[in-house]
């Protein structure tokens, strides 16, 4: 079996898993659906990134099975706990890993390597890049990590963009809409850190700290993506709070996101050491 094939087997097992998660509840199919509508779009921007990064046609495979993997604890995380939170739940990355596992899908394809591509779907969601020495699991795993933020960009402004018709307490983490900016979470973002989850106290905050994933963004055309879909400005808009501190973070994060574009074109170089 040669990769492409690997990945059309690997693609029609997702779809077979996830059906026995569909639901007569609305609410949890709406989040079923949510969630494999995001793993398709994170394999297209996996792809799309991919393509600018000269890999071969295996590794191209690799990284979108990668993408059809990630989320794949999701399902059952939902379902069990009616919840995408992980510290009110499990670890869905871990889960996800279980649930491959499980399944033995990877060992029935030795064209793939098992072994990068479980560390790479257990690792996602880590607040930031884990220690790893492996160059080729750290490629493949800040391939999936742009990706995933870039069609978590996509989930997040299309919502508030439509938020006024209904409300989803999944995509707010539960957390009042105060017009308020926490001052670790302003503080942090003015130094170029990723928030911490556990300094969230409001909506506002965590629209912030979504701005803020810029400053883990790895790839030249990910920074292109996020200029591109006018993603930082959809997350400003949205905001309930319209005080200078949400303009400093907008600026700050909006010239990094321009700098980056330029040194990487000067230099000629795409991924972030
Ligand atoms: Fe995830």
């Amino acid at each position: 079996m040669d990769a492409k094939e690997g990945l059309k087997r690997l693609t029609a097992w997702f779809y077979e898993y996830v059906d026995q998660f569909v639901s007569r509840d609305p609410c949890i199919q709406q989040n079923i659906d949510l969630k494999t509508r995001h793993t398709q779009r994170v394999c297209e921007a996996i792809r799309d990134i991919g393509a600018t990064l000269n890999l071969s046609q295996e590794d191209l495979c690799t990284a979108e099975v990668t993408g059809w993997l990630h989320d794949i604890g999701r399902f059952e995380q939902y379902t069990r706990y009616g919840t995408f939170m992980d510290h009110r739940s499990e670890d869905h990355a871990a889960l996800g890993v279980r649930v491959i596992r499980e399944s033995r899908i990877l060992k029935r394809m030795d064209v793939f390597d098992a072994k990068l591509i479980l560390k790479v779907v257990g690792a996602h969601n880590r607040a930031g890049l884990p220690a790893e020495k492996d160059a080729r699991t750290l490629l493949f795993l800040r391939l999936l990590r742009d990706a995933d933020k870039v069609d978590i960009w996509h989930v997040v402004t299309s919502y508030y963009r439509d938020s006024g018709k209904k409300r989803n307490h999944a995509l707010e983490l539960d957390l009042p809409d105060l017009p308020r900016i926490s001052d670790p979470v302003y503080d942090g973002l003015m130094k170029g850190r990723l928030v911490n989850m556990v300094d969230l106290k409001t909506v506002n905050d965590f629209k912030l700290l979504q701005m803020g994933w810029v400053y883990d963004v790895n790839f030249l055309r990910t920074f292109q993506i996020v200029r591109e879909r006018g993603y930082l400005e959809a997350i400003r808009d949205a905001l309930s709070v319209g005080s200078e501190r949400a303009a400093h973070v907008y600026r700050r994060a909006r010239s990094y996101v321009e700098r980056r574009c330029q040194e990487s074109r000067v230099s000629g170089v795409s991924i972030r050491i």
